[in-house]
């Protein structure tokens, strides 16, 4: 077989996307899962997390819910524990759950921005902590994180998600510094703007102006991601540390 088609095996490699219910998630899961992975999603609305687990079962690949809020930090490190006690390895960690609460700093409230942080930023945190460990003592590991075109260049009403995810940069490049000779890589991917509930909101007046401003002329689909989690985490990817990716259409391009 070829190397290139050889480094889409993902069999034998056990995977954790968090927030894998739906949107982002829930294709990087399916894609992953499709490529041979065992993955592993968490979410905090159990409901959705089974069915999200049942609609998976009906695909190609092993798949399932475990229900965590990555905001706990216990939670988060129970969740890596079992995948741990069932696995005994853990490959990939896809730090992919995310919220927004939207509002203007003249109106922020102190909830709103530490709700958005917490989740976000600690929630990643949380999940990396508990992973590191066993990724060091394994000799392999590779850490991705979901950021946002908002992260690199900010957005007015998005200060907390912009903070949040222009945190998580420093963060994985910080991972890649420190974990590179364990052969553990850490890199992120910055969507722009992407088809799923998180975008569903977004008025068409605005999503017209959105529209001119992305060279490709269209919003990502969720596959767009998916897509560039699958070589990143894939060894065709093994040189490749503490980089962004973006994934966004054109609309930044640095
Ligand atoms: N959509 C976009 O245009 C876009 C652009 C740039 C970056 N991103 C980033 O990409 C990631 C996925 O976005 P998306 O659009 O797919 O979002 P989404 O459709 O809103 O899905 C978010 C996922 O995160 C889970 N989640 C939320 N809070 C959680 C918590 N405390 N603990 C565990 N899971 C939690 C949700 O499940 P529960 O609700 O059940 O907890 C859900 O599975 C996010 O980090 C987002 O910021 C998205």
């Amino acid at each position: 077989m070829s190397r290139i088609i050889e480094a889409f095996d993902f069999s034998g490699r056990a995977a954790l996307v968090t927030g894998g219910t739906r949107g982002i998630g829930k294709a990087i899961v399916a894609a992953l899962a499709e490529l041979g992975a065992t993955v592993y999603f968490c979410g905090t609305n159990s409901e959705l997390g089974a069915a999200t687990a049942a609609e998976l079962a009906g695909r190609p690949g092993k798949t399932a819910f475990l229900p965590a809020d990555i905001s706990s930090f216990t939670q988060s490190r129970e969740l890596v524990e079992t995948i741990l006690e069932r696995e005994g390895q853990l490959d990939f960690l896809v730090n992919n759950a995310g919220i927004t609460r939207d509002n203007i700093m003249l109106r922020m409230k102190e909830e709103e921005w530490d709700a958005v942080l917490n989740v976000n930023l600690k929630g990643s945190f949380n999940c990396t902590r508990a992973a590191v460990k066993s990724m060091v003592r394994r000799r392999y590991g590779r850490l991705l994180f979901l950021s946002s075109v908002v992260g690199l260049m900010g957005n007015a009403g998005q200060a907390n998600y912009a903070a949040s995810k222009a945190g998580l940069i420093g963060f994985s490049k910080s991972m890649a510094k420190e974990l590179a000779t364990r052969n553990i890589n850490s890199n992120v991917i910055a969507p722009g703007y992407i088809k799923t509930e998180m975008t569903a909101d977004i008025d068409d007046r605005a999503r017209e102006a959105l529209l001119g401003m992305i060279p490709s002329q269209r919003l990502g689909t969720v596959e767009d991601i998916a897509n560039a989690v699958v070589f990143l985490l894939s060894p065709l990817a093994d040189y490749i540390t503490g980089q962004v990716l973006q994934v966004n259409g054109g609309l930044l391009m640095s």
